[in-house]
């Protein structure tokens, strides 16, 4: 298990810039076995949790435990070399001039952990063969695909089997099917070796496909925590509702209050939209914002229920095979919106089209970027 408390880390002010708080009082838990990813936009802290978490980073504050192991405290800091954590990198990291059975075994050959000659062959084979690349053990890195380089990199974190993996953006630098690929091979060797993942990343297909749970970081802090469905359809904020998947987000006001148990009315520029409670009690007059996805927004002939629906003219129609993506303006002031629907219907542009969207599909969120509803909950220290 890796846990995490109240993690700071502010970079010392230089001649050219100022002190910068990089993370800021993060806190989480990663259970044993459990695929965990920190994802966030570029610069939010990600890499410098992950080096702290490995030792490569001194912290301000916080404690860090890894298994049964405190690592971090008030009092206490353990070396990189005595955590028993393996990381993985973006830049693949290999040495050019070795083979890549002397890369793989070279964590094995060095430090505390030195294994006997036949132990290291076997290991290594045996790990070689786990990321399949068993059949290139003599060849030069520079005779591998950017694939398998990465793989190779994975074999060196894996050859020490250690209980905790990290990783930073490890599939970033290859093309966009081979990521695809990559990201299931990952996630099945995790599953079958069984060790923690604590993953980071940018890209938030790649957090919602390899994940079991997520926490969102903006500016240094944890801005959401939950399982992927959880982020995905119950955003906290309009941030996270924007960052993760896309959203449309039509500004509003509420009718009636909230009742905190029964739907809502909100008056938007698509005419007035029932959705789904906020677990709030948001009162009339408040002004919100509603967010609906481009792919739960339908043509109203596919769907029976008569309310939240809205005529919008389709300005753009991008083809995309498995589905096609329209802009259309909505409503009697023309709200924009993006929409994702089936490629089999045949629309095209100054098209009028009746559109509709159901209640429990629509969510309101607070008009402040950075609010949340319920209010956020207060991580123990
Ligand atoms: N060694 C450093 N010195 C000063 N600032 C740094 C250093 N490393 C990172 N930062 C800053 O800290 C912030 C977080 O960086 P990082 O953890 O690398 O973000 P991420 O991995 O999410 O892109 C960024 O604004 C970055 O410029
Ligand atoms: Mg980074």
């Amino acid at each position: 298990m890796i846990s995490v408390r109240n993690l700071s880390k502010t970079y010392s002010a230089t001649s050219s810039s100022a002190a910068f708080r990089a993370v800021d009082q993060v806190s989480f838990d990663v259970a044993d076995g459990e695929f965990f990813t920190l994802v966030g936009p570029s610069g939010c802290g990600k890499t410098t949790t992950l080096r702290c978490i490995a030792g490569l980073e001194k912290p301000d504050a916080g404690s860090i435990t890894l298994g049964s192991t405190v690592v971090l405290s008030d009092r206490l800091y353990v070396s990189a070399d005595r955590r028993d954590v393996g990381m993985v990198f973006q830049s693949y990291a290999v040495w050019p001039h070795m083979t890549v059975y002397d890369n793989a075994a070279f964590p094995l050959t060095v430090g505390r952990t030195k294994l006997r000659p036949p132990e290291v062959k076997e290991r290594v084979m045996r790990t070689l063969a786990l990321v399949g690349l068993e059949g290139v053990a003599e060849r030069k890195p520079t005779q591998l695909s950017g694939g398998q380089q990465q793989r190779l990199s994975l074999a060196r974190a894996l050859v020490h089997q250690p209980k905790c993996l990290l990783f930073d953006e490890p599939l970033s630098n290859l093309d966009a099917k081979l990521r695809e690929r990559m990201r299931a091979e990952l996630r099945s060797i995790q599953r079958a070796l069984g060790f923690t993942a604590l993953y980071v990343t940018h890209d938030q297909i790649e957090a919602l496909s390899l994940s079991d749970g997520i926490a969102v970081m903006h500016q240094g802090r944890i801005i959401q925590q939950g399982s992927p469905r959880e982020i995905y359809f119950s955003p906290a904020n309009r941030r996270i509702a924007e960052f993760i998947g896309a959203s449309n987000l039509v500004s509003g006001t509420i009718i009636a209050g909230d009742t905190g148990t029964d739907d809502v009315a909100v008056r938007t520029g698509l005419g007035d939209l029932r959705c789904s409670g906020t677990g709030h009690r948001a009162a009339a007059g408040e002004e919100v914002f509603v967010s609906l996805r481009p792919e739960d927004v339908r043509f109203t002939d596919a769907f029976t229920s008569e309310v939240n629906t809205f005529m919008a003219t389709v300005e753009t129609v991008t083809f995309g095979g498995a589905s096609t993506e329209l802009h259309v303006r909505a409503g009697e002031s023309g709200v924009p919106m993006r929409l994702q629907v089936s490629s089999r219907r045949i629309v095209a542009e100054g098209d009028t089209v009746m559109l509709g969207i159901r209640c429990q599909d629509c969510r309101i969120l607070p008009a402040d970027m950075d609010a949340a509803w319920p209010p956020p909950r207060i991580e123990e220290s």
